[in-house]
């Protein structure tokens, strides 16, 4: 069996529930909100609750599982979870397509997953976040937009799903999809993957690298990433972006001089108008890092007042004394 949600960094488990992350396998297994069965959890009484059974399913009551995953401790502390795992798939096969453009390797996402394929992973690397990569990693890819995926299932059935996918990449001018079922150069380009923050920090040492988190509907993803690309080099920022692009979801690292004031408030007003064009997308301003202190803004615009007097209604009745995580979320 294995855990199969990915997060780029080194997470612990609450915290990964606290945030209701997800990372590179979300797109075929779901992110924390699908993976917790049940939390134990200390509230601001005192009192320690269960929120659920091991039952696969449930119509007991108020989903609080569903109600802490994504809390950000600002509820109750979780003091133990009930996760649930996967079966190790019997094969697994992982491939790179270089693509002529972003639009083109969104396109492509789109296209495979309409038409079904099972894709365990698909994430783009835009060409600035390949070159950084080569650097970083000592890889020698081409320096052009650039899928990473992975297959789950059979021998025979990981070899129909890397097929299909190279005959739709082939529609959309990009290609050849070079694919391997070698254990040792899935874990390098995996890895290479997770170190996308830092080999992009090497582009502009001495800088602090700001990770926006967007999420819009898939069918509008090329459109918000080239507007975002463009909106950043119009802004003269060095910002490679990195995505899960099966669920829309993608991160502009924005390289920032704290040191320049000028520069900060153009950061910011890029990573403004970055969460505006997803709002007005349908989409949302985090698709797995979550709100903390720094997205409290976008939240009355993302979900309206009344949902936001709701999300203040539980956390007074949860929390009266505001003792957990205060000021985070939603500020009382
Ligand atoms: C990633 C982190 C930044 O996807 O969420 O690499
Ligand atoms: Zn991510």
């Amino acid at each position: 069996m294995f855990f199969p949600i990915d997060p780029g960094a080194d997470a612990s488990l609450g915290g990964m529930a606290a945030t209701r992350c997800s990372g590179t396998n979300a797109v075929r297994y779901g992110t924390m909100r699908d993976n917790v069965l049940a939390l134990k959890v200390v509230l601001a009484n005192g009192e320690v609750i269960s929120t659920a059974r091991r039952a696969k399913k449930s119509s007991a009551g108020y989903d609080l599982t569903r109600l802490m995953i994504g809390s950000e401790g600002t509820l109750g502390i979780i003091t133990e979870l009930t996760l649930r795992l996967s079966g190790i798939p019997e094969a697994i096969s992982s491939g790179i397509c270089p693509f002529p453009s972003v639009e083109a390797a969104c396109n492509a996402t789109i296209l495979a997953i309409q038409s079904g394929i099972p894709v365990a992973r698909i994430e783009l690397l835009d060409a600035l976040q390949v070159k950084a990569c080569n650097a970083y990693s000592n890889l020698t890819l081409p320096e052009t937009p650039m899928l990473f995926l992975e297959f789950h299932g059979t021998e025979a059935s990981v070899a129909e799903q890397s097929q299909r996918f190279g005959e739709i990449a082939g529609e959309l001018g990009g290609g050849p999809f070079d694919w391997a079922t070698r254990a040792e150069d899935r874990t390098r380009l995996w890895q290479a993957r997770h170190d996308a923050y830092w080999a992009a920090r090497r582009l502009r040492p001495g800088t602090q690298a700001l990770s926006s988190d967007v999420c819009v509907p898939i069918s509008r993803l090329a459109e918000c990433v080239t507007a975002t690309q463009r909106d950043a080099a119009e802004s003269r920022f060095i910002a490679p972006i990195v995505g899960h692009v099966g669920d829309g979801n993608f991160h502009m690292l924005l390289m920032v001089d704290l040191a320049d004031p000028d520069e900060i408030k153009r950061a910011e007003a890029l990573l403004e108008r970055l969460v505006d064009r997803a709002l007005a997308m349908d989409g949302t301003c985090t698709g797995e890092h979550g709100i903390g202190q720094g997205k409290m803004k976008y939240l009355a615009a993302e979900h309206g007042e009344p949902a936001l007097a709701a999300m203040r209604a539980i956390k007074r009745a949860l929390d009266p004394l505001d003792i957990f995580n205060p000021g985070k979320i939603i500020s009382l």
